[in-house]
């Protein structure tokens, strides 16, 4: 979270490779109030080598200073079967990138010659833990199977992290991927429910505040437009087939901003309103699976159950969409990504 010192942040994210993550890995990368310590890959929205790809896929088109370490994590959720949203974020994660070319017929987004780190990313969250205690930040962005596993190895060093920032989960607004179930939870809820008992710091940015940040496909081209750039070129090819999809499915040409709403809330706490609240996540339930449960009865037993999360229940939408359009590089006034 962001302290008074000013000082950059250490940050780790963990990311499931699709295209709201790539958004908010353009914000992390572009952001002078976090020092990206390393960019931790998990199955999710995508496989784990794809998604490792698609990460490098846009530090290779933002091109920062310094390149943060990519680190492959959990090929599969802890005990639930494998499950991703390809056919929302396209066969690649990424819109389908291969899909594009330049004017002289050469692919727009050929092979990357960039590898990710051979270090394994649930050894990389606990060094980072030892190294950085609670001045850490951990910002998850798709299902916490690497940061559970972590816990599970060694919860005492998980424990001395700052905060961990998590998009997932829904406190009143239904689900996404079933009427119950919000995905990241639902792809790994025995590993959300780790996180949720660990005693680690957590703000939850879930879907009632992440469906109030909308992002239209025609600010996307008129960006391009305006802000010719590789970085806003690559924001409009990616996000196509996801936006088409929440053309047809959702009423609307355009897409949530779930994973650059929960980075947004890590560099800018005061862009949410939350509320200290006792939640667990359903791991056996026949329709509800994924269900992050919030206990907001009065007479609830605050000794035997106290709060565990900062839950996000109201978000300054307007100052959101102010940052992000500045560090999503959509109006194209950052210096990276000629
Ligand atoms: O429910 C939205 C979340 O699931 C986002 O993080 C999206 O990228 C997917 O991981
Ligand atoms: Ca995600």
């Amino acid at each position: 979270m962001i302290n008074l010192q000013n000082q950059p942040v250490p940050v780790i994210v963990d990311t499931d490779g699709g295209v709201d993550d790539a958004l908010a890995l353009i914000m992390a990368l572009n952001s002078p109030q976090l020092d990206l310590k390393a960019v931790t890959v998990v199955a999710g929205n995508i496989n784990v080598d794809q998604a490792a790809n698609n990460v490098l896929r846009v530090v290779s088109i933002v091109k920062p200073n310094t390149l943060p370490i990519v680190a492959k994590g959990c090929e599969k959720p802890l005990v639930k079967q494998t499950f991703n949203a390809a056919g929302i974020h396209g066969a690649d994660g990424l819109g389908e990138l291969d899909r594009f070319q330049e004017a002289d017929g050469t692919l727009r987004y050929p092979k990357l010659t960039i590898e990710p780190s051979t270090e394994n990313a649930i050894d990389l969250l606990l060094k980072a833990a030892q190294e950085y205690g609670d001045s850490l930040t951990i910002i998850a962005l798709g299902p916490l199977t690497n940061v559970a596993t972590a816990i599970q190895k060694d919860g005492a060093t998980m424990k001395k992290i700052g905060r961990i920032v998590i998009m997932g989960g829904a406190v009143t607004a239904p689900g996404n991927i079933t009427a119950a179930a919000e995905f990241n939870f639902f792809v790994d809820p025995d590993a959300a429910q780790i996180v949720m008992e660990s005693g680690i710091p957590l703000t939850l940015v879930g879907l009632d505040v992440t469906m109030k940040a909308p992002l239209a496909r025609q600010v996307v081209e008129e960006n391009l437009q305006r802000h010719p750039s590789k970085v806003t070129q690559f924001i409009a090819d990616c996000t196509g087939i996801y936006m088409a999809f929440h053309r047809d499915n959702e009423g609307f040409y355009g897409c949530y901003l779930h994973d650059p709403l929960a980075m947004a809330v890590a560099i800018d706490p005061s862009l949410v309103k939350t509320e200290s609240l006792y939640i667990r996540v359903e791991t056996q339930g026949r329709f509800t699976t994924g269900m992050s449960l919030a206990d907001r009865r009065d007479r609830r037993d605050h000794k035997a159950n106290p709060p565990n999360v900062e839950a996000c229940l109201d978000v300054d939408t307007e100052r959101f969409m102010q940052l992000f359009a500045q560090l999503g590089n959509l109006l194209g006034n950052l210096p990276v990504g000629i």
